[in-house]
């Protein structure tokens, strides 16, 4: 007498029975009809005219991604050869040929693993089998499952069967590998490529399936493990089959995205307002929140790739698309996010946090890798267009991204601060020249003007470390304007024009280098002075120009080619005409 618990001995029959009787969901639930497959319309209606016109093939290759139907449709194939009322393309599932097949196999429907099965001696065996008639049925039908273990010498082995069979066989070779199947094989083939199954289909099949197990299932919890499966039906029902047996009756989606270890759109979110903000120290302390919280960090990054994905398709196609496997409030979501960045900031993003989940999975200090990974894209920073960048020299208002103008999403103009507020670098120099004639030098008139370096003095420490390590812009602002340390201020008056590089990273950098004590920085408007020019001269227009050449004066007066100096620096070495021949 087997040593069996009480509560179990209670009824030691009916716990046996149930357990028998417990099937999971994928299998349970394995279409029998061409009408139960969802999507896949373009195999199931080549195959039903097929049936209709009496033309089958004798060699299928199924491929695509796993759990989308490639076993399934195979064994419906069969049902529809097969059944007494056959070939149909509506086989009856009552015959002693359907029910058998559903089971798995009769001696005429044969299924060959060959991933156990892929050598010489199996496939010698297979065409022997292949000589003799069927025993009952009307057709053989070999349904060869991970067709693409078959080793070569095998796979020459089957050509000639697979060319020529006997009228009465029909192969069907399933793979996920579709390219390691020899082109000799393939050629002699009917080829369908399985899709992965779209988001909408899956959730309506996994509501359906809900209901036929009396499960309450919440939408929202149906989205997540529909994102799970990524597109395979069998991965997301085994998700289900896990979600039922941790939830029971009743599944929420909190509960099954800890189940998961998935992350919600508003965890990932705090990533996107950390980046807006420009704040590292938020992603850090994301970091540690995970950390804190036992989260799979690699689960995190990957999730975090998904979630740049889908919002640069968002950007790009907006929230009505399909493309996204996501329910419609999800999908406005990530458009709404999504209509903070730009195209290239998000192209970026994404292509960095891949980066980040490329390393992760060989890290052997994840959490490091990940806050290298986050700052890093802080620092990656948000990039304006160089046409916005060049327009905007000419307006203070800047324009949208031209991809937004594409898409008609609304346009959030970045929360990063503008290129340049007060007047152009054009203004000023025209005030400048304007100035110069009545005034040559700063002659002490005029109270407001930069006042000489002070040796020693806070200012001329910042210029001389900012002039040392190449910020030779921020250096003139700093030179023009006044600077005082009062407490734990720093107090800048500066032209409005100036405002951006003080409030730039590498500015906060020297105060950090040249003080090496946190200030807070005080910036104010000094409105009465000409805004002094950073940037150098234009060069004069042609009168000045050595060679005389009208041609380049014409071109060193272009407004645009200023403007491109204006922001590129550089100098012009040559003018060449384009109309004219080199
Ligand atoms: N298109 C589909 N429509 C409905 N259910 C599907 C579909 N595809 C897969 N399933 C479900 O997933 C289970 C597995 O499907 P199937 O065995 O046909 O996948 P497969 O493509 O052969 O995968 P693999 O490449 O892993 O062998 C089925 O029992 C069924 O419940
Ligand atoms: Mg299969
Ligand atoms: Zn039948």
């Amino acid at each position: 007498m087997p040593r069996i618990t009480r509560g179990l001995a209670l009824n030691p029959d009916r716990n046996r029975i149930a357990h028998l009787m417990y099937q999971v969901i994928a299998r349970k639930y394995r279409p029998q009809t061409f009408q139960d497959v969802v999507n896949q319309d373009h195999v199931k209606t080549t195959l039903e005219n097929a049936i209709a016109q009496q033309r089958i093939g004798h060699g299928y290759i199924f491929s695509g991604q796993r759990g989308t139907g490639k076993t399934t449709v195979a064994r419906i194939l069969a049902r529809c050869l097969n059944c007494v009322t056959g070939p149909t393309a509506a086989p009856c599932g009552v015959c002693a040929s359907c029910l058998e097949i559903t089971a798995g196999g009769t001696v005429d429907v044969i299924e060959i693993d060959a991933a156990s099965n892929r050598g010489i001696n199996e496939m010698r065996e297979l065409r022997e089998n292949v000589r003799y008639r069927p025993a009952r049925d009307r057709y053989k039908v070999f349904i060869i499952d991970e067709a693409h273990q078959i080793t070569s010498e095998a796979f020459n082995a089957l050509l000639k069967t697979i060319e020529e069979p006997p009228e009465w066989v029909v192969f069907v070779l399933c793979t996920t590998e579709a390219h390691k199947i020899p082109a000799t094989i393939a050629s002699r083939c009917q080829h369908f490529s399985f899709r992965s199954v779209d988001f909408d289909d899956l959730m309506a099949r996994m509501a359906w399936i809900c209901a036929q197990e009396g499960i309450q299932a919440a939408p929202d919890a149906l989205a997540v493990l529909a994102q799970a499966g990524e597109g395979s039906v069998r991965d997301s029902l085994s998700a289900l089959d896990q979600a039922i047996a941790a939830c029971g009756l009743r599944i929420e989606a909190p509960a099954v995205r800890a189940l998961l270890g998935s992350f919600s759109l508003e965890s990932l979110h705090q990533v996107t307002a950390a980046l807006a903000a420009g704040d590292p120290r938020q992603m850090l302390e994301l970091v540690d929140e995970l950390e804190r919280n036992g989260r799979n960090l690699q689960h995190f990054s990957r999730e975090l790739a998904r979630y740049f994905r889908n919002l640069l398709v968002a950007r790009i196609a907006g929230p009505d698309t399909r493309l996204i496997a996501a329910g419609a409030a999800e999908r406005a979501r990530f458009a709404e996010i999504a209509a903070g960045f730009s195209e290239e900031d998000l192209t970026r993003y994404l292509h960095l946090s891949l980066d980040l989940f490329r390393d992760l999975q060989f890290s052997l200090q994840p959490r490091f890798h990940l806050e290298i990974g986050l700052v890093r894209l802080v620092h990656a920073g948000r990039l304006l267009p160089i046409e916005q960048a060049l327009a905007d020299l000419g307006d203070t208002e800047p324009r949208p991204a031209p991809s937004a103008e594409r898409t008609g999403l609304p346009v959030r103009v970045p929360a990063a601060p503008p290129l340049r507020t007060g007047p152009s670098p054009f203004e000023a120099d025209r005030a400048k020249k304007a100035a110069r004639p009545a005034e040559p030098q700063n002659s002490g008139a005029n109270a407001l003007a930069p006042a000489p370096l002070v040796p020693g003095d806070p200012r001329e420490r910042l210029h001389a470390w900012l002039t040392e390590h190449g910020l030779t812009h921020v250096a003139d602002a700093v030179e023009n304007s006044r600077v005082a340390l009062s407490g734990g201020d720093i107090v800048i008056q500066a032209p409005k024009s100036y405002h951006l590089y003080f409030k730039d990273r590498s500015f906060a950098d020297a105060l950090r280098q040249v003080f090496a004590r946190p200030l807070n920085l005080k910036l104010t408007v000094d409105e009465s002075a000409a805004p002094p020019v950073a940037l150098p001269e234009p060069p004069a227009p042609a009168s000045a120009a050595e060679p005389a050449d009208e041609a380049a004066g014409r071109a060193l007066a272009n407004r645009e080619v200023q403007r491109f100096r204006e922001v590129f620096g550089g100098e012009v070495r040559r003018i060449r005409n384009l109309k004219e021949p080199t």
